[in-house]
């Protein structure tokens, strides 16, 4: 496959046309890299599941330029939908709908809901644009890792995770380190209220915010398959403790204003809250590639974007 750095509008057109020709494109967006398809291309969507070993019932995200194409794709929309989407796209967060004629089974996992997004990253949204205007109607991508494992967030991780599976004519976008660091926020529209499935930096008060919604948060309750809320994901090779019982030869991350218990090894110190989302997947990876054992990881506090980065340290920590 080819990587090209910094990839200017000639590039994108050419990756463009790639993902038209049936290849695959790993790109960034804000939130983490993405490993995208043309979302009407059966063959091109299999390679994608099989470049992550993922399970078929899992659906894809398609990623589309903004929600004027949302009636290709979903239909039913309801109004606090459209309220959201104009509220917080392009940005990280993806909604659930019923899907249209379009959207065949090979994306939805065989439901007949279908999820969107419009990624805010320039590199994806000039992407997305651009296979527009060849003809194409969205892009599928699901993060660009083998299933169950962390997320990247550069593209040397993505190439770490998906290198060696990765055929010649296939590309990838070198965007820089993605700014949110944590996958986008999922809400479930295809009710009266929404449902928060997956959380993120779009935080359940934003969403409640917008046009005076009531989030129905109970996300055991729900029937719809979303492969981020299986119990065990994102995890490294290194076991993730979160006990703040920490043993010398740990790695160990946490806030700055924490100190480093003796002995272990300091893998950040991040000052805010969105360094740590920004940095979190950076050190799961450093983790394993400094061979540790072990990672203990103190974790934040709070609301918003705390709530996505506990929610992705549990899974990361249960095997
Ligand atoms: O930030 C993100 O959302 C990144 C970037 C690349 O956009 N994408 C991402 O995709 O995290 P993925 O496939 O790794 O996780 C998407 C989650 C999965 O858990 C999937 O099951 C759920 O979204 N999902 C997608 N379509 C769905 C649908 N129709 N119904 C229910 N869940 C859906
Ligand atoms: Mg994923």
């Amino acid at each position: 496959m080819e990587i090209i750095n910094n990839p200017k509008q000639v590039d994108i057109k050419t990756a463009a046309q790639a993902l038209k020709d049936g290849h695959l494109v790993a790109f960034p967006t804000e939130t983490v890299y993405g490993l995208g398809a043309d979302a009407t291309n059966e063959k091109a969507v299999s390679r994608v599941y099989s470049v992550k070993a993922r399970p078929t019932n899992h659906p894809l995200i398609i990623h589309i330029s903004s929600m004027n194409q949302f009636g290709k794709w979903a239909t039913n929309i309801p109004e606090y939908a459209i309220k959201l989407a104009k509220a917080f796209w392009p940005g990280p967060m993806t909604l659930i709908l019923k899907k249209s004629y379009l959207t065949k089974n090979f994306i939805t996992g065989g439901q007949n809901l279908v999820g969107l997004r419009v990624p805010s990253h320039p590199t994806a949204l000039m992407l997305i644009k651009e296979f527009e205007n060849l003809g194409g109607f969205g892009i599928a991508a699901p993060s660009a890792n083998r299933f169950g494992a962390v997320s990247p967030t550069t593209s040397d991780a993505v190439m770490e995770e998906l290198g060696p599976y990765l055929s010649h004519s296939d590309f990838v976008l070198n965007g820089g380190a993605s700014e949110v660091g944590v996958e986008s926020t999922i809400i479930d529209c295809s009710a009266d209220c929404p449902n928060i499935l997956r959380p993120g930096m779009i935080s359940k008060e934003q969403v409640e915010n917008v046009g005076g919604l009531r989030i129905n948060d109970n996300i055991s309750g729900s029937k719809i398959k979303t492969s981020g809320i299986l119990i065990s994901h994102y995890s490294p090779e290194a076991e993730v403790v979160l006990d703040g019982k920490t043993c010398p030869e740990d790695g160990f991350f946490a806030m700055a204003e924490i100190q480093t218990p003796t002995g272990a090894i300091r893998l950040g110190s991040p000052a805010t809250i969105e360094e740590y989302a920004k940095n979190l997947y950076s050190v799961l990876r450093l983790a394993d590639q400094k061979g540790l054992k072990r990672i203990s990881i103190i974790q934040p506090s709070g609301d918003g974007l705390a709530v996505a980065i506990r929610d992705r340290l549990s899974k990361a920590a249960t095997r």
